[in-house]
């Protein structure tokens, strides 16, 4: 299987600092963000990994993280063309690298729970997608989904509702295969103009093919000021 890791968009809750610098090289713990995915990834034994940015960042993530040979991965780098086109947008531009499945990670999503025993179980899925939840104090700031706990079913995703009717977050780590790119071909982009995720797995919801699993340990999506110093709290902490 191998490993997608999107880091474009516009990364607008931390301006001033992403007017300059992309997103997933801002600083935590010891390493620019986008480190951490990179070895939750190589943790897993996925050391191909497909790094999406804009134009902009290219040259930035080129000279940081190179080939990823030092890193103990191999790392090949896609553009998206319009930056802030949305997450599914982004994930399109791995068409031609995925060859049957692929794991997916927003490059601001952190955390400690281990992913291999999450992709050894997608291995034996025979269709659809899979996605990790978290139950959170602030799911109003993410894709909430409504389960059917009884029967493990996710009834429907809403993104960022403003009455949730669930704590449980859908976190930045997808599983897919590639059927995935033909559906994103027939996603229409949102009022906000971007082709979203949440369109995306509801699509899968729809066809009754949407697996989930539940994250236990310590989950941050680093996107604004306040989690991006509780992120460099962790990785301090833990160290
Ligand atoms: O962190 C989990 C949440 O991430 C989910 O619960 C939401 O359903 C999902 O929509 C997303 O919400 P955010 O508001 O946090 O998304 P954000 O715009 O911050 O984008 C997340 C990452 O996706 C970002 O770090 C880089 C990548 N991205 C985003 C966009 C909009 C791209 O590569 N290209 C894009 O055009």
């Amino acid at each position: 299987m191998k490993g997608i890791i999107l880091a474009g968009g516009k990364g607008t809750r931390l301006e001033p600092f992403t007017k300059l610098l992309n997103k997933h090289l801002l600083p935590v713990g010891s390493a620019p963000m986008i480190y951490w995915p990179i070895n939750k990834l190589k943790e897993a034994g996925i050391t191909e990994i497909l790094v999406i940015t804009n134009t902009q960042h290219l040259g930035a993530f080129q000279e940081i993280l190179g080939n990823g040979e030092k890193l103990g991965v191999c790392l090949s780098y896609a553009v998206q063309s319009e930056s802030g086109g949305g997450i599914a947008d982004a994930l399109a531009c791995a068409k031609n690298f995925v060859e049957d499945q692929c794991v997916v990670l927003l490059g601001d999503n952190l955390f400690d729970d281990h992913l291999k025993p999450f992709i050894e179980d997608f291995k034996n899925q025979p269709q659809g997608a899979k996605v990790l939840l978290k139950e959170v104090m602030d799911p109003e700031r993410y894709g909430v989904a409504l389960l059917d706990e009884t029967n493990h079913i996710i009834l429907s995703i809403i993104e960022k509702p403003k009455s949730p009717t669930s704590n449980f977050c859908v976190t930045g780590i997808y599983f897919y295969n590639k059927e995935v790119f033909d559906l994103i071909d027939f996603l229409q982009p949102s009022s906000r103009g971007e082709k979203e995720i949440t369109d995306l797995n509801n699509l899968y919801i729809k066809r009754k093919q949407l697996d989930f699993d539940i994250l236990k340990s310590w989950w941050l999506d680093a996107g604004t000021h306040e989690a991006l110093f509780k992120a460099n709290q962790h990785f301090y902490e833990r160290s």
